[in-house]
């Protein structure tokens, strides 16, 4: 079956220009499924880069973050074979593929099939057939598989990009954002597991509590887990607004005053309790360490391995997988401290803001 976003959706590939724009109120499109220009992004190039200039990212798009320093660290060269784990839009795919040509060969993953295709299609027309990309929908923790069953002796180099995109982000209908009326589903993969709303509705307080303390940092997470169960008793949690209105109604308890969702103090609570949410549906930091345990042995000696992060449970795995590798000796050369944007990148695009790009160099002997 067809994922709703995919069928609610209009694709850019099949359908650059629709024939008649979707009906809205006032000047311009305000939701997320009326902006035609954004969502058909090669069409209309220059309403996109309008949008950018502003500081915001296009509908559909997603705009590469750290691409100058994950290139400087991956060092592509014609002929190379990399992997990029996270394709998402293809952003960086795009990058590093101008560098491999002639002759090289980019392998793009992505749990999401949504976007893998989407973004397939997107490369296909910037002129990269089958002989110098592919992609393929997989979760990347299966990449220690994968990759030495078609490339034994390993590849030139891995990226990975963490977390979502702003296409699942700024998508109501994956229910991501607390920022989109939409349902409460999460998942990058929609036709795997529970969604959030599934899980919220199951979830035991204990472990809820453990998610929201270790995935989102969430202060006094067990109060705040007693008070969703509580909560899903009466009604069950459904849309992206329920859970941010039980987050809202439940911050007094924790100590604060009941206010608006858009306060400074709340905004920052409820953002927590989403992505603790979000990486406990996709189990993410199982399928991260997953990752880093297989990275080395899918990298030829002196190949590249390049992570960029946004949050402290994330960096601190990553942190963590390099030191050891780079103690046993598999990685010859380990960063010693993270790569930031550069202030002017932040300025055009927030999203970067909390971004932390680590890197490590396999051994000539490994
Ligand atoms: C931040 S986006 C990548 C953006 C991309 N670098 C670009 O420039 O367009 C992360 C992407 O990774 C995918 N993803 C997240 N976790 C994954 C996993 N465990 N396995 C495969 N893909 C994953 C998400 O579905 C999303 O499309």
């Amino acid at each position: 079956m067809m994922p709703p976003s995919a069928a609610a959706g209009p694709i850019p590939e099949t359908n650059p220009r629709p024939a008649r724009r979707p009906r809205y109120p006032g000047k311009n499109p305000r939701a997320f499924h009326q902006k035609y220009k954004e969502l058909n992004s090669d069409s209309y190039p220059e309403t996109v880069r309008k949008v950018e200039a502003s500081g915001k990212t296009a509908a559909g798009t997603h705009r590469p973050i750290c691409t100058q320093e994950i290139l400087g660290v991956l060092s592509p060269r014609p002929g190379q074979i990399g992997i990029d784990a996270t394709l998402g839009y293809g952003g960086h795919a795009e990058r590093l593929l101008q560098s491999l040509n002639p002759g090289g060969f980019l392998l793009g993953l992505d749990t999401d099939g949504v976007q893998l295709q989407r973004a397939t299609a997107r490369l296909r027309t910037l002129g990269y057939g089958p002989e110098s990309f592919e992609g393929i929908q997989t979760n990347f923790a299966g990449i220690g598989r994968l990759v030495p069953a078609r490339w034994p002796g390993g590849v030139d180099f891995i990226l990975a990009d963490l977390g979502c995109s702003s296409m699942q982000l700024d998508d109501p209908l994956r229910g991501f954002s607390f920022k989109h009326q939409g349902p409460l589903d999460m998942r990058m993969n929609q036709n795997k597991g529970p969604s959030a709303a599934e899980w919220l509705g199951s979830v035991k307080e204990d472990r809820l509590a453990r998610a929201l303390r270790e995935h989102g940092d969430v202060l006094n997470a067990e109060a705040m887990a007693r008070g969703l169960c509580d909560a899903r008793k009466s009604a069950p949690i459904r849309t992206t607004t329920d859970l941010k209105e039980i987050v809202r109604r439940l911050c007094p308890m924790l100590g604060g005053k009941l206010r608006s969702p858009k306060d400074p103090v709340i905004e920052p609570i409820i953002r927590q309790v989403f992505q603790a949410v979000r990486i406990a549906v996709n189990d993410e930091f199982s399928a991260l360490e997953m990752f880093l345990r297989a990275a080395a042995g899918c990298l030829k000696p002196g190949g590249r391995l390049a992570v960029l992060t946004f949050h402290s449970g994330e960096d601190r795995r990553v942190k963590a997988a390099l030191k050891r590798d780079g103690a046993r000796g598999v990685y010859g050369a380990v960063a010693g401290d993270v790569l930031r944007p550069a202030a002017e990148e932040i300025r055009g695009n927030p999203r970067a803001s909390s971004a932390k790009l680590r890197w490590a160099v396999k051994a000539p002997s490994a």
